[in-house]
């Protein structure tokens, strides 16, 4: 029996590659533009990391974790999440003596052992950036407006972005009694998890996905009816730097998000039409997270984005992705001499620094054509005894379909001077 990969898993095969590598690409100049640094923290971590960071109460720590114990009888999770693992980095590499903020993002696989669906995956991947140590309401913006720059730079059309403030534990106490005091009579008709909610954490009943808990949620208090002062403050200078680098949203006061980390400032990014799983980004403020996990108390921010469900609307929304194939050169060699000249001109044209390939298997003129269809190659070089006799070579421009001859030696100048980007050849 064919062995296959375990559910909620995919191969990032050759064909989809590309779309990976023009995101990372996007991502890394975004983040060096933005002043963040990229932290690469482990796959795994003691399991109390995540109990202690993203919540006992919610379903990630409760039901999705991918935990197990080592040879040593040590609990180890597979990260679900990276915020916790980045605090945890921070604390743990004494970033808090740096000058502040310090500015973190990552990339890669998160676990979660989740039900499958379109859009959700039990092991899928996230850009996220944190920024640590600065409470200025201007850096929830700044951060905000990172995420709305990233869409609009890959050409991403259409995202909502959703904004709350969840409040901090001061608002978080009042919160809880009138949510409490207002379900109090209705708590048996609330979903199971609900109820559990209700004392744990009653905040998070009211982004239930349960119709039922919905229902009986439409005239609740919700986080902004219960914010202190100072929370309504930091939300109204928010919502004026957003306006003022022209990023719209919508205030959604039911969105809590299924973390336990935040305070104040919670967002998520909607796309339309990838199905029910339209969230492809979330974040907000967790300046109690530092602590309660052991470090001094430090004000946080961050976000992470799904990059399956960015592929996702890219792929339905059709945008063309540059993948700078412009370059691309075939060495089209014909007969055994010329094999070994064209090899030459390979080697030499890939000591340039040139995207270049030759057909090693022999094939003729027409299959070598298609070869460089399939591989985006925009010149082929044709070399066969005829050109061999005058030290000369055919470039065949397969975008625009016209060919010339040139001599041996100008081959480079040639390249020079046609391809898009030639500073590779400098
Ligand atoms: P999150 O909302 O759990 O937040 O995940 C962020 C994003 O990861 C989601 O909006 C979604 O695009 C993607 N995602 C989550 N689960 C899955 C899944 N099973 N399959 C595919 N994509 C998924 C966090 O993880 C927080 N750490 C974000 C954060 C950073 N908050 C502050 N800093």
């Amino acid at each position: 029996m064919v062995i296959q990969r375990p559910k909620g898993t995919q191969d990032i095969i050759p064909g989809t590659i590309k779309r990976w590598h023009f995101l990372e690409t996007q991502i890394r100049k975004i983040c060096s533009e933005f002043g963040y640094q990229e932290i690469r923290t482990p796959i795994f971590e003691a399991t109390e990391l995540f109990q202690r960071g993203v919540g006992e109460t919610t379903d990630i720590v409760n039901k999705e974790m991918y935990t197990f114990l080592d040879k040593g009888q040590r609990s180890i999770t597979l990260r679900p999440e990276g915020t916790a693992s980045v605090c945890r980095a921070y604390v743990e590499n004494k970033f808090y003596a740096q000058p502040q903020p310090v500015k973190l993002y990552y990339l890669g696989p998160m676990f979660r052992y989740e039900n499958t669906q379109a859009g959700r995956y039990r092991q899928f991947h996230q850009f996220g950036a944190e920024v640590l140590g600065a409470q200025d309401p201007l850096v929830d913006a700044e951060v905000i407006h990172l995420i709305w720059e990233f869409y609009r730079r890959i050409g991403l059309k259409g995202l909502e972005v959703h904004l709350n403030s969840v409040g901090c534990p001061v608002c978080r106490t009042e919160q809880r009694s009138q949510l409490q005091y207002y379900l109090q009579e209705r708590k048996s008709d609330l979903c199971l998890d609900c109820q559990d909610r209700f004392e744990k954490n009653p905040m998070r009943i009211l982004d239930c996905k349960n119709k039922g808990c919905q229902a009986l949620t439409v005239d609740v208090p919700t986080t902004l009816d219960t914010l202190c002062e100072e929370c309504k403050e930091h939300f109204a200078k928010v919502q004026q730097a957003l306006r003022d680098c022209g990023i719209e949203y919508r205030i959604n006061p039911k969105m809590v998000r299924g973390l336990d980390y935040y305070q104040r400032t919670a967002f998520e990014v909607m796309a339309e039409g990838i199905g029910a799983q339209s969230a492809i980004c979330g974040g907000g403020r967790y300046d109690g997270l530092v602590e309660e996990i052991g470090g001094p108390s430090t004000p946080g921010i961050g976000f992470a984005m799904g990059i399956e469900r960015i592929l996702a609307v890219l792929d339905k929304q059709k945008v063309a992705i540059d993948n700078d194939q412009e370059n691309k050169v075939l060495i089209a060699a014909l007969g055994a001499q010329a094999r070994q000249e064209g090899f030459k001109i390979l080697s030499e044209l890939r000591q340039d620094g040139v995207s270049a390939l030759m057909d090693l298997m022999g094939r003729g003129l027409k299959s070598q054509m298609k070869y460089a269809d399939r591989e985006g190659v925009r010149y082929v070089l044709i070399l066969g005894d005829e050109e061999l006799a005058k030290d000369a070579i055919i470039v065949r421009d397969m975008r625009l379909g016209d060919q010339s001859e040139i001599s041996r030696g100008a081959i480079k100048k040639y390249l020079l001077k046609n391809m898009k980007n030639s500073k590779y050849l400098l």
